[in-house]
């Protein structure tokens, strides 16, 4: 299947010197780009991160278009868009990870998830309708209370527990999930370093955690801000700041650091004949990745 790029990803260990002695991850050092301090943090032994996830410039435009999460045409419309490809990944990959029939029509029963950064709960309802108990949080108080009203109208969404919060917060509260998801929200937040350690920390020993985001190459450039922000009007101006986009190495080894294993990553391709997305081993603009968590 186009998902499998595990092979391209050995084991990383937590050194510098393993960094450099893959040559995939070799070229990255290389650049100026991965003197990225955004990527690093001092603290990585302690359970509960002392710092905050948030960046308020960033929360501040969610919070500017809360009201059109749900308008199939307006400003989310690419996630509207996306969805069905990325809950195609996150349905093989948990159901091959927790050994459920990905056919059956609610294979994520029994199942504990978080969707992190829930925004007004595109996401968050799908896994709820295929029977996962979900939790959805957001640090933007308009998207819970949006995403709050969309599901009080379906009998098998209304259970979902929506809460105004970050993921170092539920950390702080001992919550743990079967898996952790959190798509296109680590590129908005403060220390994406810190952020993978917190949703580590929220993931029981050997559950999921699956992370979207875009990749930071020229073509993502070109067609996540060039094209998407400023010729096809896809998304606001400003929605994405380049320099905050990781590469999927970056990736890797942050979620390795935290101890989640990536097992899985795939790109997704916008093909604009069709107006869909696929599933694809192009990671060089949007991507997910799909980890364990190390057994302690
Ligand atoms: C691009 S939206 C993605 C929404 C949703 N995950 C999806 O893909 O449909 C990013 C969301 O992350 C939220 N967010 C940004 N930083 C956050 C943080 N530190 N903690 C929790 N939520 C955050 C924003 O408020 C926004 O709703």
């Amino acid at each position: 299947m186009a998902s499998k790029l595990l092979n391209r990803f050995p084991t990383l260990n937590n050194t510098a010197y393993h960094i450099l002695s893959l040559p995939f991850l070799r070229s990255t050092v290389a650049s100026p780009f991965l003197v990225h301090t955004r990527l690093y943090s001092e603290d990585v032994s302690s359970r509960v991160s002392n710092r905050s996830s948030l960046n308020q410039v960033e929360l501040a435009k969610f919070s500017s278009i809360a009201d059109t999460w749900w308008d199939a045409e307006g400003p989310f419309k690419p996630l509207h868009v996306m969805n069905p490809t990325r809950l195609a990944f996150i349905r093989s990959t948990l159901c091959r990870h927790f050994q459920k029939d990905p056919y059956c029509a609610r294979p994520f029963e029994g199942l504990k998830i978080v969707d992190v950064g829930c925004g007004g709960g595109i996401l968050s309802e799908p896994l709820a309708r295929m029977g996962a108990t979900v939790t959805g949080v957001d640090a933007v108080e308009k998207n819970i209370k949006i995403a709050r009203l969309h599901s009080e109208s379906g009998p098998e969404t209304a259970n979902i527990e929506y809460c105004c919060t970050t993921a170092e917060k539920l950390v702080e509260e001992q919550r743990e999930f079967d898996a952790v998801i959190s798509l296109e929200v680590i590129e908005h937040v403060a220390d994406p370093a810190e952020f993978c350690k917190s949703l580590a920390a929220l993931t029981v020993s050997n559950g999921a955690t699956v992370v979207s985001t875009i990749n930071r190459s020229m073509r993502s450039y070109a067609t996540a801000i060039i094209a998407a922000e400023y010729i096809l009007h896809w998304l606001p101006k400003g929605t994405h700041q380049w320099s905050n986009f990781l590469t999927p190495q970056e990736l890797v080894l942050i979620l390795q650091r935290a101890s989640i294993t990536v097992q899985e990553m795939a790109g997704f391709v916008y093909n604009p004949l069709t107006g869909q997305w696929t599933l694809s081993d192009d990671i060089s603009v949007n991507f997910i990745a799909f980890g364990t968590k190390n057994s302690q």
